[in-house]
């Protein structure tokens, strides 16, 4: 951690300065500084929460919801699900600065996007979290219990390799955090 002051993980306010974060990927700092706040609060195409220190933004997540097909999971993570478009938290976007990364604000906010998918499963229906994890995240997500989905995209052997769609189940979630 990065002081012994909290981090309080709490949604983006029209107020925040995004001005100046960066979490070393452009194309999420541009996400962050650009499109953040108007996808949240004028399209409402998702919500970016953030990790906050003393004022300062750390970190952001930035969730919606979805629909999985469920033959896009493997027998053993469906489990008994049935075969029609399962509901799911979509973990779309996650920084943390470049100054604080390896301080445990990750965890603090994939911790938050947990909760947030407990409260869905409550609210409304959902049966896990997913997300699509750049190669240099993927043994993070894994540490988490995330697990790669999806039908493997055959044959592309040209430019950076593409981001990996992984997925954690709620009851993974519930058991972790004690919420069954
Ligand atoms: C990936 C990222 C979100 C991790 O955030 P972080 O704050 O640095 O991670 P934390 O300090 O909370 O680490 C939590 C644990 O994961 C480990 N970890 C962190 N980054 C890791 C990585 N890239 N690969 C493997 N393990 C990693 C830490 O060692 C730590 O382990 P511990 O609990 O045993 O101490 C951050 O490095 C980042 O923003 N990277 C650039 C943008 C990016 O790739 N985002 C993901 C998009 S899919």
């Amino acid at each position: 951690m990065t002081s012994s002051t909290t981090i309080e993980f709490r949604k983006l306010s029209k107020k925040d300065s995004r001005a100046g974060f960066s979490c070393g990927e452009p194309e999420l700092d541009l996400f962050f500084q650009r499109y953040a706040k108007q996808n949240q609060y004028r399209h409402y195409l998702g919500v970016t929460y953030v990790g906050v220190q003393d004022g300062v933004i750390l970190g952001f997540a930035t969730v919606s919801p979805c629909n999985i097909e469920a033959e896009a999971l493997s027998d053993e993570q469906r489990g008994k699900l049935p075969a029609y478009p399962l509901p799911m938290l979509r973990l779309a976007r996650l920084g943390v600065s470049t100054h604080a990364q390896g301080k445990g604000i990750g965890k603090i906010l994939l911790r938050g996007v947990f909760e947030l998918a407990l409260k869905m499963r409550d609210d409304m229906g959902c049966v896990g979290v997913v997300t699509d994890a750049k190669p240099n995240a993927v043994t993070f997500y894994k540490r988490y219990g995330f697990e790669a989905y999806g039908i493997p995209i055959e044959g592309r052997s040209v430019g950076p390799p593409p981001p990996l769609p992984m997925f954690l189940s709620i009851k993974t979630i519930a058991k972790a955090a004690g919420r069954t």
